[in-house]
């Protein structure tokens, strides 16, 4: 059914209301609303995701509006700590939709896994011989995964490379696998353990790592969008914002903080979705230096209306199904507000999300600064913590920041005279 991410006054909304529009629209059930409800993991679950487990700590779980992706619409599961975040996403979403949304392509979901290979006397031989047993050594990665290959994935390639260390030469063999809807680490680690031996035999060499690259080169997104300059506040934003992504694009200080503000999007949906944050967050900034330079992600230019474009380019390895997904029913039903029906539509929602989360920030830093978001949602915090409930919070908020006195003592002195 096709939905609406454009939600007038959702933020003003309760959370039961909120709740209640996200199941209506997406055909939510009793059950799903109840995961909602209930969303503290259990024990059984904690204890078997990790070790050692004590307890489980939760995160507010919210939801960014506005998303057109590659025509479609999509609300966006968010998991962040940092107030202003979801905010930001739907306003850059926002932006975007004046001029259709944004557009992504993926490349597919490539796993690149490696085998290192020490002790070769004559890398010609050993790279010959392995080239000669290339459908023999995809038979037997293959053969650890007849469900993937089922699916039209599995062991696609081989590609051999030559690397100089400290302490000695290696020949590395990286195995490509399609791994499909999967972020694919477990099949690929599986399919590289399963080749040492045949690697060994016919190389006379001795393998040392056999692990899944999180330096996702084979599994990109690209995306794009036309972000109006009356939307954004005028042709002078856009310019500033040009100059703001020039200075990322130059300066290594800017470039981390810019990126983190990337990364604040691309991380909270990962996180609402059980995806693997750290395997992302290493090949993504891994990216940002490809040219030996640690630089800015994103790329903005001015069209011939005066529109900001702006893009983004980064290895995302993520999945919708396997590991921590399966057994925890909160990642299932994020993955069901996202409305996806497979990897390549979540990949390009990620993608969007990253340069929205971006295009905000850059606005905001631009123009009136960030600290003004910020202080609507500090003010709310403050009012909480002296203990005011419901329409008080917003009301405390509102005459904090009237004041322009965001404190303790001045909330607790206002709660005194609402009682
Ligand atoms: C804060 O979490 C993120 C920003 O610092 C990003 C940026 O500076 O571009 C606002």
């Amino acid at each position: 059914m096709p939905i609406s991410s454009r939600i007038t006054d959702f933020y003003n909304k309760s959370i039961e209301e909120r709740r209640e529009h996200i199941a209506e629209i997406l055909g939510l059930s009793i059950e799903d609303i109840h995961i909602l409800r209930n969303s503290e993991l259990s024990e059984d679950i904690s204890n078997i995701l990790i070790e050692n487990v004590i307890g489980s700590i939760s995160l507010p779980l919210g939801i960014a509006t506005n998303f057109i992706v590659n025509g479609k619409e999509h609300l966006v599961p968010m998991v962040i700590e940092e107030s202003s975040v979801v905010a930001a996403a739907s306003h850059g979403a926002k932006i975007a939709r004046k001029k259709g949304g944004f557009t992504s392509e993926y490349t597919g979901s490539y796993v690149i896994g490696q085998i290192q290979i020490l002790g070769i006397s004559d890398f010609d031989i050993a790279k010959k011989v392995i080239k000669e047993n290339h459908s023999l050594l995809l038979e037997i990665a293959n053969s650890t995964n007849q469900i993937l290959l089922d699916l039209g994935g599995g062991a696609k390639d081989i590609e051999l490379r030559q690397v100089g260390g400290q302490l000695g030469d290696y020949l590395l063999l990286h195995l490509i696998v399609d791994t499909k809807d999967a972020m694919g680490a477990n099949a690929v680690n599986t399919m590289l353990e399963k080749l040492q031996p045949k690697i060994e035999e016919l190389t006379n060499g001795k393998v040392l790592l056999r692990i899944v690259s999180n330096y996702a080169l084979k599994r990109m997104v690209k995306v794009k969008a036309v972000f109006d300059k009356e939307e954004l506040g005028g042709e002078d934003v856009v310019n500033r914002i040009l100059i703001a992504n020039d200075l990322a694009q130059n300066d290594k200080f800017r470039a981390v903080t810019h990126n983190k503000g990337i990364m604040n999007g691309i991380i909270a949906v990962l996180l609402a979705t059980g995806n693997d944050t750290r395997a992302v967050e290493a090949g993504i900034h891994a990216y940002a230096a490809r040219d030996g330079r640690y630089s800015a992600l994103t790329e903005y230019e001015k069209n011939s209306d005066g529109d900001l474009v702006g893009y983004l380019e980064i290895p995302l390895s993520i999945g919708i199904l396997g590991g921590a997904i399966n057994v925890n029913p909160s990642y299932k039903l994020a993955l069901k507000i996202l409305n996806i029906k497979d990897v390549e539509v979540f990949t390009n929602i990620v993608g969007a999300i990253g340069l929205a989360q971006n295009l905000a920030a850059l606005r905001a830093l631009v123009s009136e600064g960030i600290q003004k978001g910020h202080m609507r949602l500090h003010a709310r915090n403050i009012a909480m913590t002296v203990g005011a409930k419901g329409d008080e919070i917003k009301k405390i908020a509102n005459q904090l920041l009237s004041e322009e006195n965001i404190s303790h003592d001045r909330a607790k002195e206002i709660l005194k005279t609402e009682k």
